[in-house]
């Protein structure tokens, strides 16, 4: 099969392409820069140059594919985002989504596959949510929800991910402000749904194979707090165990966004895609999955050693 990835050259895109060219497919990955190139073409794919808002260019750079997988995102790196700072990510899930869909009418594509994320139907009260739950009322994941519309009404995909972490996520950033006791663990943590990303990678892969319309949840077996998560990461990699400050406090340092994410509980499942797609998460907690993290940031330390 032939398969389209935009984002191929990011975090979660690399494992796809690499993945999906294992299982025998062709990869054509949307690259605009040549480290990005480089990267596709590392993971194994085919780097491809095309503008993810013109239809038309990325039909010509999708042509002969059967299914195209969005997992193009731009999530902004900085202490304190504010919303205007998400607008190019918002333009990714609502334009990028629809030039992609275009595409596929163009070029005949039999198959869309759509990230999102779980939180986009995060209850306010906190309670348990799944796919049959309504919109939650997150600003920052309108935009995720305006995609996955666009996606349902074409009759294609979406699967909705958990908080991502794995060795070369910004999970690397953790452990570094983890060493220079930099990150605090916030009184009162919610419960969130985490996602191995090597989990990811794999769910998308089964959905670029078999996915008909609809939505799904992918996230790990058992949602845990960003105050577990910090001790466990802390705790293999012989950091000092980080501090607890109130939530109050927490906002001083960071952004009232980011604080309310973590305080606010995302408890979903992964029921329907594991009964649907048969899949079984190769990290089924952040437990096993930081212990992979950790072991290879060992190996590729020791590769580093003269
Ligand atoms: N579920 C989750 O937890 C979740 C979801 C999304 C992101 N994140 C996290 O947030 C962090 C940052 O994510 P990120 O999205 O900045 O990086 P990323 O996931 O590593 O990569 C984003 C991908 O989207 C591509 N892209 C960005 N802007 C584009 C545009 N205008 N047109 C076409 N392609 C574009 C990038 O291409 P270039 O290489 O050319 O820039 C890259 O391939 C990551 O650590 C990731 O794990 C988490």
């Amino acid at each position: 099969m032939r398969v389209f990835v935009s984002g191929a050259s990011g975090v979660l895109g690399r494992r796809l392409v690499g993945l999906l060219a294992a299982r025998g497919h062709e990869v054509r990955g949307l690259a605009r820069s040549a480290e990005a190139e480089e990267r596709v073409r590392r993971a194994g794919g085919i780097p491809v140059a095309a503008d993810l808002f013109d239809k038309g260019s990325l039909a010509r750079g999708a042509e002969g594919c059967e299914v195209l997988i969005h997992a193009a995102t731009s999530i902004p790196q900085k202490r304190r985002p504010s919303l205007a700072d998400f607008a190019l990510n918002d333009r990714i899930r609502r334009d990028g989504t629809r030039a992609l869909l275009e595409c596929a009418q163009i070029i005949g594509a039999r198959r869309v596959v759509f990230q999102s994320i779980v939180w986009a139907a995060r209850p306010a009260d906190g309670a348990p949510f799944d796919e049959n739950s309504p919109p939650g009322p997150d600003p920052v994941a309108q935009s995720a929800l305006d995609g996955e519309r666009m996606i349902a009404e074409a009759g294609f995909s979406t699967l909705r991910c958990g908080w991502f972490y794995g060795p070369d996520a910004s999970t690397r950033g953790l452990a570094d402000a983890l060493r220079r006791r930099r990150l605090r663990v916030i009184g009162g943590a919610a419960k969130l749904s985490f996602l191995h990303l090597d989990d990811a990678a794999a769910a998308f892969a089964l959905a670029a194979e078999q996915a008909g319309p609809g939505l799904w949840h992918v996230v790990d077996d058992e949602p845990a707090s960003s105050a577990d998560f910090f001790r466990a990461l802390a705790d293999r990699i012989g950091a000092p165990p980080p501090r607890t400050v109130p939530k109050w406090l927490a906002r001083l340092g960071a952004s009232r966004m980011s604080v309310d994410f973590l305080c606010t509980p995302m408890v979903t499942t992964a029921a329907k895609f594991r009964r649907d797609f048969r899949w079984i998460a190769k990290y089924p907690t952040y437990r096993e999955g930081l212990d992979q993290t950790a072991a290879q940031w060992r190996q590729e330390a020791a590769q580093r050693r003269p």
